[in-house]
């Protein structure tokens, strides 16, 4: 395997609490890597480390050989890294495809120039007098946006001028999508990207996300829904508290006694009502205790 993305020893540590502590993984370009765990076993944090909106205390980060882990955010995204995010955060007041261009900016010719006062400026400069290449790149962006909410048939399109507050929380989340595909990322990191869909959206969920896989792009998961982990994943990276437990592929995890008894264990931890309400898991089905109820809100 020659690997596109690799974390090594990544930590991050609040305050004493060991959020993400020692995680090694290596993806390989067109795969997908699903991290499960249970709540709080710092997938999260370990997504905040991949696209740089949270430093680690230790450890480090490369794509494609090319160091990652001191830069900003705004360097993962034009690098190729984009992503979702767990409770779903678009621009409400932005139009769906305002939100989808913000997207694209990641990789703006301007972008390229990098955040020093001086690209700072003259970023600036060419939005006053918009030289015919600031309004070439605009027009391409625009068609490439509209090209992205159609991979969704009918369910953006339609609506490409009403702000994103106005739309269903599914579509929101399709919005939020389509705006980190529109940053052509080379490696997309989808946090529970079905949470809170019913299950004909989380059905279309994971179609569209094997739509993307047949286009070889490099997908890390993080998700609750076990059907869709063991539908979707190449290899399952098992978290609880900030480790690593379990790799492999989705079989092999989900028999790996050390990852039931985390299941298990997680489960007893929790009480039943303190979650989502969902039926705790009992020893026959451990896996049930990490599901994410099907709600439509
Ligand atoms: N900014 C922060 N400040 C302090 N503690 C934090 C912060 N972010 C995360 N944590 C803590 O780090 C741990 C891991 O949280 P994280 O959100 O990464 O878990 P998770 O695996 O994504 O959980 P869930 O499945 O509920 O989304 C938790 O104990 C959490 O309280
Ligand atoms: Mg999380």
């Amino acid at each position: 395997m020659n690997p596109q993305l690799v974390a090594h020893d990544l930590a991050r540590a609040f305050n004493g609490v060991h959020a993400v502590d020692g995680v090694s993984f290596e993806v390989a370009q067109g795969e997908t890597l699903s991290i499960i765990g249970p709540n709080g076993a710092g997938k999260t944090t370990l997504f905040n480390l991949l696209s740089g909106l949270d430093q680690p205390t230790r450890g480090s980060i490369t794509l494609d050989g090319q160091p990652l882990a001191a830069l900003g955010a705004d360097r993962f995204a034009a690098l190729g890294v984009a992503r979702t995010f767990q409770h779903g955060r678009v621009f409400g007041n932005l139009s769906v495809l305002d939100n989808v261009l913000i997207g694209a900016h990641a990789r703006r010719r301007l972008a390229h120039i990098g955040s020093t006062p001086l690209a700072i400026l003259a970023e600036l400069a060419a939005g006053l007098v918009r030289p015919g290449f600031v309004a070439a790149e605009e027009r391409a962006f625009r068609a490439e946006a509209e090209s992205i909410l159609a991979l969704f048939g009918d369910r953006l399109l339609p609506r490409l001028h009403e702000p994103a507050h106005s739309l269903s929380y599914a579509n929101r989340r399709r919005v939020e999508l389509a705006r980190a595909l529109a940053a052509r990322p080379r490696v997309l990191l989808l946090d529970e990207p079905t949470a809170g869909m019913n299950l004909t959206e989380t059905a279309e969920a994971l179609a569209f996300i094997q739509r993307l896989q047949d286009r070889r792009l490099t997908i890390l998961l993080i998700e609750h829904k076990l059907s869709l982990v063991m539908t979707l994943s190449d290899r399952v990276l098992v978290m609880d508290d900030g480790r690593v437990i379990a790799a492999g592929v989705p079989e092999t995890v989900r028999t790996n006694p050390q990852v039931i008894e985390a299941y298990l264990g997680h489960a007893r931890r929790t009480p039943p009502e303190a979650e989502d309400g969902a039926t705790r898991a009992g020893p026959a089905d451990p896996f049930a205790a990490w599901n994410v109820p099907v709600v439509n809100p």
